[in-house]
């Protein structure tokens, strides 16, 4: 019993001595070539060269140890694309509140004449609002996607956003795929009327009268020079963002490391510019305009708003027959 229990008082003293023994292989003591700080690791520091290593598995891509440009990229990411979006969306959000100030709502002039005029059929207004909607649905999760680290993980913690990140990724994935029949869909039923004429000059030449507080429209067909910067913003806008955010669904197709990059800044950029412009348009759609809701709620507007805002489609729309003769003042 004695021995055994010396056995065990032994043990029990040896080891912190094993410990430090095991420690000492872990933490090996530094050797006169080891480096002293971290700036001594190249991973650790900033390289002009890339540094490439030897691996035996096929993807000789995993040899790529450092790829200088990749800091570039994570700096454009975590700083310079929060404040291209944040910037863009509020400066929009305060030239908007401005205006507002400055100009009031845009009311019709001549007031509500009781008369409709169709705007937009039902095929216009369901290719309309699968684009808003799928729109704003990937605006909103790709903003959760980039701004999430710094603004959501304090509020909601790491657990709930990483949840909530995995599903606007997938939303963001999928959701591209109503985007894209809405941006076909518009293309097919408005570009026609898209093309930019003489008109769309003398219009932009006074800004649309926006700024008059007079009432005078200059005169435009079924777009204004206004609408069709909307329309080919978010067309071709929409139609680089689905590409290269296809490309990014598909890595290392066609391109390296460095095209990712590129491709990836791209899209953010464009993303930015898009939702400043939306931000923008909505504005005008829904509070900025007296009348113009209509045209996208019940597809009708009514007769003086076309007359003020859309003079030309309005006569047009009179000659074809689809707008009732006035009836005579009594
Ligand atoms: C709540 C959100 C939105 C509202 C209230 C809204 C409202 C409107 C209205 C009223 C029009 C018709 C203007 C007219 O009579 O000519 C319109 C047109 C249009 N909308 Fe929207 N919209 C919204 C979101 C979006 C989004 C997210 C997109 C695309 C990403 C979009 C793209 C367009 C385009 C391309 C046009 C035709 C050009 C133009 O009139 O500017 N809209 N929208």
């Amino acid at each position: 019993m004695r021995r055994i229990l010396r056995l065990l008082l032994l043990a029990v003293l040896l080891t912190p001595v094993a410990f430090t023994q095991a420690g000492a292989q872990l933490y090996q003591t530094p050797g006169p070539s080891s480096p002293a700080s971290k700036e001594q690791v190249p991973l650790y520091t900033p390289q002009t060269d890339e540094l490439i290593g030897r691996v035996s598995i096929p993807d000789a891509r995993s040899a790529v140890l450092i790829q200088p440009e990749g800091r570039e990229w994570r700096a454009f990411r975590s700083h310079t694309l929060k404040l291209v979006v944040g910037g863009l969306a509020l400066g929009m959000v305060v030239v908007l509140a401005l205006f507002y100030l400055y100009r009031g709502k845009i009311r019709i002039s001549a007031g509500w004449s009781g008369r409709q005029v169709l705007r937009f059929n039902g095929l216009d207004r369901f290719a309309h609002w699968t684009t808003a909607v799928s729109f704003l649905t990937m605006a909103l999760t790709g903003v959760v996607l980039t701004f999430g680290r710094t603004l959501l993980i304090p509020l909601i913690g790491h657990p709930a956003f990483t949840s909530l990140a995995e599903t606007s990724k997938s939303i963001h994935n999928f959701v591209s795929v109503p985007f894209i029949v809405g941006l076909l869909l518009i293309v097919a039923l408005w570009a026609r009327d898209n093309i930019p004429n003489r008109a769309d000059w003398a219009w932009l030449k006074c800004m649309g009268g926006l700024m008059s507080k007079s009432g005078h429209h200059p005169d435009a067909g079924r777009f204004n020079a206004g609408q069709k910067g909307v329309f080919w913003t978010v067309v071709l806008g929409g139609a680089a963002m689905a590409v290269t955010g296809y490309w990014l669904m598909v890595p290392f197709t066609g391109v390296g490391i460095g095209g990712m990059q590129i491709l990836h800044v791209i899209h953010g950029l464009l993303a930015a510019l898009l939702i400043a412009a939306i931000i923008g348009h909505i504005y005008i759609g829904t509070v900025g305009m007296e009348g113009a809701f209509d045209a996208m709620g019940s597809g009708e507007v009514d007769e003086n708003w076309a007359i003020e805002h859309h003079r030309s489609w309005y006569e047009e729309q009179r000659r074809k027959g689809y707008v009732e003769d006035r009836q005579p003042a009594e």
